[in-house]
């Protein structure tokens, strides 16, 4: 596999992928493709993004052309709970979409083309507990007949025209990093989001439901080891069982009770308890252990620990956000008032009633007032220059005005070792420069293909009357480049700078 094009990228399973095999095969030899005109942020950032939907069979041959794609992972379908309610829909999508593909491998001469499928092809008459690799296949949800069909579309261009097509049978699949597209086992996902944000969950399937289910990284895993398998020690081809874990929702519930114990579940099951009745408890995968040593790495314990620690960090660097939101809505209510406070007291001097007004002056209004008299806040501009200022240079400049009293623009630039960009508008607690003020920032370091990130949040700028002046924040990722380092996938960045300031 050279050149990739991952369809559906932009789903709960495509857009982990695109990302990994962009490490692994390189940014530039990775094409996303997914019918979603915005894609998240980290696949428009870190490669190419077209626009495709694979029902147009002229339009994708063009994309695989333009690119010189020899390999393709096809991940676009209609799943299982949207495909119950709409099953014309899903069957168009899911078969002849997949057609579409198999046919244009055959025609351009494709090395590998990747469809999963799915557990959701066995049907009541198979053996609940774990079902072996060539179990009858009887679904009885659309989404299962057309994973079946898909399966059997792929064996038959495999015989027929010696295309290398292959595919798994994902179970269940739980990620911290992207929320499910529409699938019976979503709340093994939704669950980890109630119990980090501390509410009660409400699970649409009954307590005692057991199902297969497999964390994202071993998903992942497992479709790249299937893709580099040697296709000559390969007996099956588009359907391999694979597995990692099963429990109920009264297990899973219990598992995150350990770390929350004050965690409550309500059960309400709906139209997709039927769909979880008719799948399998567990699956047996020996015949991918055996044709290309599939083995999982996380079990229940394992993923639950995971899911929360990785969540529960999210969640607070959330919080942090709308604590510093809030800081910022205080500081300038205060500033306001402040302001108001002087300006009154100044239009009242010549007012016979000045000794009152001066006496009702707060406490916080007389230091305004002081420093008004001394002179050194009449500078409306200035120029900061300092440590990661500039949109966060390693040297960086920025030239701040004073638009209002109280309100400035900063916009500056800074260099090494990447070059950078940044701008914010500031809320200062008094109506001056040299004032202390609240910020909403925002970061550029690094440009195309030395783009490190972008980030924009609120930070704290403490200014001394002289000069010196220093900044904290948080800053939301608005976009990562090729330079991030995406083991450290985190949403929200701590900013900071330090260096002087020189009003004029
Ligand atoms: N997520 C699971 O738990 C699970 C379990 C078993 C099997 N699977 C299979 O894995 C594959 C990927 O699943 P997922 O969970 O990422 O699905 P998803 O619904 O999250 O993503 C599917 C993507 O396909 C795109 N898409 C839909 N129609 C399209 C079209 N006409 N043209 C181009 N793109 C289109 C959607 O925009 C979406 O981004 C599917 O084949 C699914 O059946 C998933």
């Amino acid at each position: 596999m050279q050149r990739i094009l991952v369809i559906g990228a932009c789903g709960q399973i495509g857009s982990e992928l695109t990302l990994e095999l962009r490490k692994k095969y390189g940014n530039d030899n990775v094409i996303a493709a997914d019918i979603r005109k915005e894609p998240p942020v980290q696949i428009a950032n870190t490669g190419i993004y077209e626009i495709i939907d694979v029902m147009n069979k002229d339009a994708l041959r063009e994309l695989i052309k333009k690119y010189n794609i020899d390999s393709i992972f096809h991940l676009a379908a209609i799943l299982s709970a949207v495909g119950e309610q709409n099953p014309a829909i899903c069957w168009n999508i899911n078969i002849n979409g997949s057609l579409n593909v198999l046919e244009l491998g055959v025609e351009l001469k494709l090395n590998r083309i990747i469809i999963p499928s799915s557990m959701a092809v066995w049907g009541k008459y198979v053996e609940k507990e774990n079902v072996c690799q060539d179990s009858v296949l009887q679904p009885t949800s659309m989404y299962g007949v057309t994973k079946v069909a898909g399966e059997l579309l792929c064996d038959y261009y495999v015989s027929k025209f010696g295309l290398d097509c292959r595919g798994l049978r994902y179970p269940g699949i739980i990620s911290h990093e992207t929320l499910p597209g529409g699938g019976t086992t979503d709340y093994a996902v939704d669950i980890f989001y109630s119990a980090v944000k501390g509410e009660k969950y409400k699970c649409f399937l009954s307590e005692n439901t057991m199902l297969p289910m497999m964390f994202m990284a071993d998903c992942i895993k497992a479709t790249i080891d299937l893709a580099e398998a040697d296709f000559d020690k390969l007996e099956h081809h588009s359907n391999f069982n694979v597995a990692a874990m099963s429990f109920t929702p009264k297990q899973i519930f219990e598992e995150i009770k350990k770390f929350k114990p004050a965690f409550e579940i309500e059960y309400v099951p709906d139209f997709r308890q039927a769909i979880a009745d008719s799948w399998v408890y567990s699956i047996d995968d020996s015949a991918a252990r055996k044709e290309w040593n599939w083995k999982p790495e996380y079990d229940i314990t394992a993923m639950t620990k995971k899911m929360l620690e990785v969540l529960e960090d999210k969640f607070k660097k959330g919080l942090l956000c709308v604590i510093a939101a809030l800081m910022f809505l205080f500081a300038s209510f205060n500033a306001n008032a402040q302001t108001n406070n002087a300006d009154s007291s100044q239009t009242n001097n010549a007012d016979s009633s000045q000794i009152n007004n001066a006496d009702s002056l707060s406490q916080e209004t007389q230091p305004v007032q002081a420093d008004i008299k001394s002179g050194w806040q009449t500078e409306s501009t200035s120029i900061n220059l300092g440590f990661l200022m500039g949109g966060g240079g390693l040297l960086g400049a920025d030239f701040e005005v004073l638009v209002f009293k109280n309100i400035g623009i900063q916009i500056g630039a800074g260099v090494s070792p990447i070059g950078s960009f940044g701008g914010g508008i500031n809320f200062h607690f008094k109506p001056y420069i040299n004032s202390q003020f609240v910020s909403f920032q925002y970061f550029h370091q690094g440009f195309y293909d030395n783009h490190y990130a972008s980030y924009f949040g609120p930070m704290y700028v403490f200014r001394a009357k002289k000069r010196f002046q220093a900044g904290i924040g948080m800053g939301a990722i608005l976009s990562k480049g090729p330079n991030w380092d995406y083991s450290n996938d985190v949403p929200i960045a701590l900013i900071y700078n330090i260096g002087m300031y020189f009003p004029f």
